[in-house]
């Protein structure tokens, strides 16, 4: 499997690219519409090519780049079934593995962040979205959040994954890339430990986040699968705008 994890520093996202090397069929997680065509051209590089997008959940932060990379590529939607989104090509949903040439991505159903979002484990990684961050977790303030579920996602659904699979979560603020399952089940300063349900759901209630600055619009244009709503003000354009020259990843 060719694996790379690109980087979107607007949102502080990051996209995973997931390539077959005997088909030459690759697949985007979470990709993030100001880099679409950055990341398309690392696919090329690598002699790929797209044949799906995929992502964790219905973003509150940034703009999926799905439809735009379908109408520059050919690629397909894939989404969660749950969220009943009119534009997904190939709903997903747990149990039912998704095939990308030879490797095989299986949804996990870690609704808590937002209710209906998924992790993909891929062999011996899993990406965790916004459900696990390392040393963190998404919030569950908004998009039908709760705090009782993402505790039941993260300690019964990834913590019951092998230790040594590698966690690769959806955003990072310290430029942490990568942890692991063992080391998020003792460290996770939120979820890991003895940390109880009760004392995560009054954590969660405490945080006193401010409210998100794109969520307006990142909600609505993401479930129209990477459209970015006319009325965007202009202080919030970059989250539209293609980036040019970022190489990162
Ligand atoms: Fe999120």
């Amino acid at each position: 499997m060719l694996f790379k994890q690109l980087f979107e520093p607007i949102s502080s996202t990051y996209t995973y690219l997931l390539g077959c090397e005997e088909t030459g069929q690759a697949i985007l997680i979470d990709p993030v519409l100001p880099t679409w065509s950055r990341d398309l051209a690392v696919i090329a590089e690598l002699g790929l090519r797209l044949v799906y997008t995929l992502d964790t959940h219905i973003h509150a932060d940034h703009i999926t780049a799905a439809s735009t990379l379908k109408r520059e590529s050919g690629s397909r939607i894939a989404h969660p079934a749950i969220d009943a989104l009119p534009c997904t090509d190939e709903p997903v949903r747990e149990g039912t593995p998704l095939a990308i040439g030879g490797l095989r991505i299986d949804p996990l159903f870690t609704p808590g962040h937002t209710d209906g979002h998924h992790a993909y484990r891929v062999g011996d990684r899993v990406l965790t979205g916004d459900a696990l961050l390392i040393d963190g977790c998404g919030r569950t303030d908004f998009q039908n959040g709760d705090a009782p579920a993402l505790y039941r996602s993260v300690r019964e659904t990834l913590f019951s994954l092998p230790d040594e699979t590698l966690v690769y979560p959806a955003h990072d603020y310290e430029g942490r890339r990568v942890s692991s399952i063992a080391q998020e089940k003792v460290r996770n300063p939120r979820l890991g430990g003895d940390r109880s349900l009760a004392a995560f759901v009054a954590l969660m209630s405490e945080l006193d986040l401010a409210y998100p600055t794109f969520i307006d619009y990142a909600v609505p244009g993401n479930r129209e699968c990477g459209a970015c709503p006319a009325d965007v003000p202009e202080d919030l354009q970059r989250y539209c705008k293609q980036m040019s020259g970022s190489r990162q990843g």
